[in-house]
């Protein structure tokens, strides 16, 4: 059986940080509630010009580069990003281009938070299928300009960043000890799209809108959510919650993620967190988590990692990998 497996990682955060501290010039907020209430420290910001593209450019290269292959055995590439570049062309084909891959297709999937879940998704099928070899999978966003940075309950949980996941088609013997995606699901509710969304958009507005979020309703969705997508599928592979070696979660809030491992019956020490130093980057959280942890040594061939993540959309889904 094909697998998608996992060749290497890459990621870019922007130079500028942003601390708690100097938020607190920008609206009424404190450095200890951010930090009581999210576990949030720090956020990086991107540069005046700097655009999606050029984040997910950086984190592409090193994915290709730690890789060893030529950038151009890569047959698809699939943005997950929901601050692109333009309106057109898809901000994938300008990464595509950038990196020197001239075949196959590139193209952005937008699924805010959930982004990554639902790139991954969509490029396990394609190998799976036999429809592509070798995907790359980049989250990349700039948050900072859909922010309303006169609304504290939002503007102190966001930052820029991306990072980039190398899937290679590899044949499995079909089992759980197969390294690889070895389930990948995602859901949508529309019911709630006004718990979590922008106030505007190219068809409504012509403008790309700022962001709103009914933060407690999202709260209590991801807490709950995200553990189900979990057990959803390691009930579809028969494996139990012990099986679990490293829940890499989307990274809004730290409270959110220690539910998360409760409601899964993992210590904390089992559960990455960035979303101290990183804040929330929405599609790019749990790339950039799998690659600080894969990179110090903590994620290691053969383990199990659960990648639960939820979104505006609702969107929201589970991507189980061994590594
Ligand atoms: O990636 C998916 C999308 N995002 C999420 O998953 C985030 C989900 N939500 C959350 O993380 C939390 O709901 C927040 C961090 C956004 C808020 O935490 P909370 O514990 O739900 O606080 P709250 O909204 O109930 O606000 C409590 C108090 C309020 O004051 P009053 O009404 O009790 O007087 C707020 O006005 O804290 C106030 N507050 C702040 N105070 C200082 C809200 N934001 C701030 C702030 N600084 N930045």
């Amino acid at each position: 059986m094909r697998r998608a497996v996992v060749l290497s990682t890459g990621a870019y955060l922007p130079e500028r940080i942003m601390t708690n501290e100097e938020m607190e010039s920008i609206v009424e907020t404190k450095h200890d509630w951010i930090v009581e209430r999210t576990g949030i420290h720090q956020r990086h910001i991107a540069a005046d010009g700097q655009v999606t593209s050029d984040l997910g450019v950086h984190a592409g290269m090193e994915a290709i580069a730690r890789a060893g292959v030529p950038a151009d055995s890569i047959d698809l590439v699939i943005l997950a990003t929901t601050t692109p570049d333009d309106t057109m062309p898809s901000t994938a084909t300008k990464i595509q281009h950038r990196l020197g891959i001239t075949k196959g297709a590139a193209f952005d999937v937008n699924a805010a938070c959930s982004g990554f879940v639902y790139a991954m998704t969509v490029a396990n099928s394609f190998i799976v299928s036999g429809a592509a070899k070798r995907v790359l999978v980049i989250g990349a966003e700039t948050y900072s300009r859909i922010l309303d940075w006169s609304d504290r309950g939002t503007c102190i949980l966001f930052g820029d960043g991306a990072a980039a996941v190398l899937l290679d088609a590899q044949e499995g013997k079909g089992g759980n000890d197969d390294r690889g995606v070895l389930h990948s699901a995602i859901h949508s509710d529309g019911q709630y799209t006004q718990l979590l969304a922008t106030n505007g958009g190219v068809s409504s507005t012509m403008t790309s809108g700022k962001m709103f979020m009914v933060g407690k309703e999202i709260f209590r969705h991801a807490v709950t959510k995200m553990p189900a997508a979990v057990e959803e599928g390691l009930n579809a592979l028969q494996l139990s919650l012990s099986a679990i070696d490293w829940v890499v979660p989307h990274q809004a809030n730290k409270r959110i993620l220690h539910g998360v491992g409760q409601k899964l019956q993992v210590s904390d020490d089992k559960v990455v967190v960035t979303v101290t130093k990183h804040a929330n980057t929405s599609a790019a959280s749990i790339p950039l988590a799998l690659h600080a942890a894969s990179g110090d040594g903590r994620i290691q061939k053969g383990h199990l990692i659960v990648c639960p993540a939820l979104g505006a959309g609702l969107t929201w889904g589970c991507t189980i990998l061994r590594w």
